[in-house]
């Protein structure tokens, strides 16, 4: 059973996921707390839904991301955490929690890393022309959206697509591969050589599946 703090921002649809597929009995891990650095979000009436500690700790209150982080470090270690979970949380993160808690703080970020990171992911996808997007599960380092991945999902991208129905598409997935990136963290198949996460032990996904749009008359 690992122990998670989640750290949030906003609506907490992948705090969402963890917490159901927790209380299914998929997923090895519990919530020791959860914290936003905003106040008000609905992430904060999920987790008291669920009966999951929660409370706010506001960056505006501190002069120096260092700072900031040195708080958000002391409060993870005071509830025993081990797996730093970001959900959505949209503050970079300093060395501090990163030195606190390395190669276990995990991101999602809604594209195919290394392609689109940053901000403002969806309009770019479209506009960019790709046939492909999704999202990527990550270890979190120094850089924005560079550390090592652990799992990615791909999706179509529809000619009729706008940033609205794109995001709608990769959430659902987000959904899921969150999920499953602490689920192989939890049965410690997760091996870091490098760049690479390798999952040993666990089933290779099929040879190339996907073409957009679909090769039909090629299709033998
Ligand atoms: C998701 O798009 C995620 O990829 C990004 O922030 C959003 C969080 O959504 N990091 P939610 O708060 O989990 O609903």
């Amino acid at each position: 059973m690992v122990n998670l703090g989640v750290l949030v921002s906003g609506s907490g649809s992948n705090l969402q996921a963890i917490i159901d597929n927790m209380e299914a009995g998929r997923l090895d891990a519990r919530i020791k707390i959860m914290i936003s650095n905003v106040p008000d979000v609905f992430a904060l009436e999920r987790a008291k839904k669920h009966n999951i500690p929660s409370l706010v700790i506001s960056h505006k209150e501190y002069k120096k991301r260092e700072d900031f982080d040195q708080k958000i470090v002391e409060t993870l270690q005071a509830h025993r955490v081990e797996l730093v979970v970001l959900a959505g949380y949209m503050r970079v993160v300093t060395s501090v929690l990163l030195r606190a808690f390395p190669m276990r703080v995990m991101n999602i970020h809604p594209a195919l890393l290394p392609s689109f990171p940053g901000t403002h992911v969806w309009q770019a996808e479209v506009d960019s022309g790709v046939k492909f997007a999704g999202c990527t599960v990550h270890f979190v380092d120094e850089g924005t959206d560079t550390g090592p991945i652990i799992i990615q999902a791909v999706v179509p991208v529809y000619d009729d697509d706008t940033a609205e129905t794109l995001n709608a598409r990769i959430l659902k997935q987000e959904h899921k591969i969150f999920s499953q990136a602490i689920q192989l963290y939890a049965e410690g198949r997760l091996k870091i050589q490098g760049r690479r996460v390798l999952t040993e032990g666990f089933p290779k996904a099929p040879d190339a599946f996907m073409i957009n749009p679909p090769a039909k008359i090629f299709d033998r």
